[in-house]
């Protein structure tokens, strides 16, 4: 069929420079993984042309990291893997694919698409594609552009009509002076890439399989050039992904302005790909905001604040230095300055945890306030309970975790523990100050604190003076 696809992404490769372990096609550029911008990019190319496309990812180096990016995939159906057991170059990860899926033989078109360049996207690519199917006398072509610093790149060498590509460790010192180089994406009519591929050998100075020589002068192929580099910026080193991972910010961050979000100095926060935030937001200097965070309309978020995979509603506060990981805090409630929401906390609309508070996998109901220097965990709180400064939910027994439930409209006093599993009724008041081991009624009034003895005048026994 003319208009099918099969994309290849090439990500065997180690990524050697990069010195992890992982392999470089899953290392997080803004919390996302280079092989997804990458997906993405020609997934979107496919549909704006109206291809059909497949993919197939060549995997090697920790390929069982990779199955498992694959399994958890929202795009995994339209994906298939490839193993390249040893990194034998480029052609010979392509020689994979077609090894593993030989249905990929019948795409008319093939689209070659390196893992490590997360600033592609779709338009390079309709734009590469555009020139090859209204030529029809092309077999293929190579997106290429002009560098101040082509190290590392292939050197685009004309001769005559056509053109090869030249790596670095095989160019002359003439041919390493060129400025126009290869961005490693390419798509060639799946016929050409059949009559060279097996033809393709290991005859050069790194020994390797080359995909660049599927471009030589005696074949009908075109360099298209592209006007900016930026687009093809790849990751080889540790020092690239921080580089571009701070574009993918400001990409991020323009789109957060074009949503109506105001970041007071955006230079010094750090929001992930995936966040989202609602219209009216502000973000105070120095935030990180990362991973599947979902924050609501008019929220207010202090500075120095850490919010990861939590969903905040609608005109919530979050005030300085707090830290949130997999909470909910929903509409009106105000958190910190200085609180700490860890997994599961849940907190009502209009409640409040206050400074120094930490609450885990508990629920807050609404307007509950729990307003300094507390520990709620595995505990359940009604609406408009107050619970004074210094509570603590005494919920492990050093082998198992216990259940605390307070209920309505309740006020426990100023430093209480609470001996989980305990239940308080609604209505009920507990006096400051109470370590509270049994269960309290609806309405029921607890104290348990030892009763104060005063002995008028002996305070001398127990006041030292002081040597001179
Ligand atoms: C390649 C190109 C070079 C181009 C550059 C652009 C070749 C021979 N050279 O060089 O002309 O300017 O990209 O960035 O193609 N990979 C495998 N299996 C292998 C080897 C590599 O899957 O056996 C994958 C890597 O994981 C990576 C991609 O192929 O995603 C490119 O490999 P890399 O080693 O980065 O090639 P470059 O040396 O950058
Ligand atoms: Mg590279």
């Amino acid at each position: 069929m003319s208009n099918s696809i099969g994309i290849v992404i090439l990500a065997a490769g180690k990524g050697t420079r990069m010195k992890i372990d992982t392999p470089k096609a899953l290392a997080p550029a803004l919390g996302r993984p280079l092989l997804d911008y990458v997906v993405s990019a020609s997934l979107d190319f496919a549909k704006d042309c109206a291809l059909i496309a497949e993919i197939g990812v060549v995997i090697g180096h920790r390929k069982e990291l990779l199955e498992s990016w694959w399994e958890g995939h929202t795009s995994k159906s339209a994906m298939k893997l490839a193993w390249q057991k040893h990194q034998h170059g480029t052609a010979d990860a392509l020689k994979a694919c077609f090894n593993d899926l030989p249905q990929f033989w019948n795409h008319h078109y093939t689209l070659v698409a390196c893992a490590d360049t997360p600033l592609l996207s779709k338009a390079e690519l309709v734009s590469l594609f555009n020139v090859l199917k209204n030529d029809s006398t092309l077999v293929g072509v190579a997106a290429t552009f002009e560098t101040q610093n082509p190290t590392g790149y292939g050197r685009i060498v004309t001769q005559g009509t056509g053109f090869s590509i030249v790596e670095e460790k095989d160019a002359t010192e003439e041919q390493r002076k060129i400025k126009e180089v290869n961005s490693g994406f390419y798509i060639l009519k799946t016929s050409h890439v059949k009559t060279i591929l097996s033809t393709i050998t290991n005859q050069n100075k790194s020994g390797e399989f080359y995909l660049t020589d599927l471009f030589k002068p005696a074949y009908a192929v075109k360099p298209v050039r592209f006007p900016s580099e930026t687009p093809f910026l790849g990751i080889n080193t540790m020092e690239q992904l921080s580089n571009i991972s701070m574009i993918l910010r400001d990409q991020k961050l323009k789109q957060l302005f074009a949503d109506g979000v105001q970041i007071l100095n955006p230079q010094s926060c750090y929001i992930e790909n995936n966040v989202k935030v609602g219209i009216g937001t502000v973000i105070y200097p120095g935030v990180t905001i990362l991973g599947k965070t979902e924050i609501g309309s008019n929220v207010i978020i202090e500075s120095g604040c850490f919010i990861k995979d939590s969903t905040i509603h609608d005109r919530a506060e979050i005030l300085a230095n707090s830290y949130l990981e997999e909470a909910i805090v929903h509409n009106e409630a105000t958190i910190g300055p200085m609180a700490r929401l860890r997994p599961g906390a849940d907190i009502g609309p209009l409640a409040k945890v206050g400074n120094f508070v930490e609450v885990k996998k508990s629920k807050l109901g609404k307007g509950a306030k729990v307003s300094h220097l507390s520990y709620v965990g595995d505990a359940e709180i009604g609406e408009n309970t107050n619970i004074g400064c210094g509570f603590i939910t005494c919920n492990y027994d050093g082998a198992n975790k216990h259940k605390t439930k307070i209920g309505k409209n309740t006020f426990i006093g100023s430093d209480c523990q609470m001996i989980a599993p305990v239940e308080i009724g609604d209505d009920a008041f507990v006096a400051a100050g109470s370590t509270i081991s049994k269960s309290i009624p609806d309405g029921g009034f607890s104290i348990a604190r030892a009763q104060q003895v005063i002995k008028e005048g002996a305070a001398k026994r127990f006041i030292k003076t002081k040597k001179t």
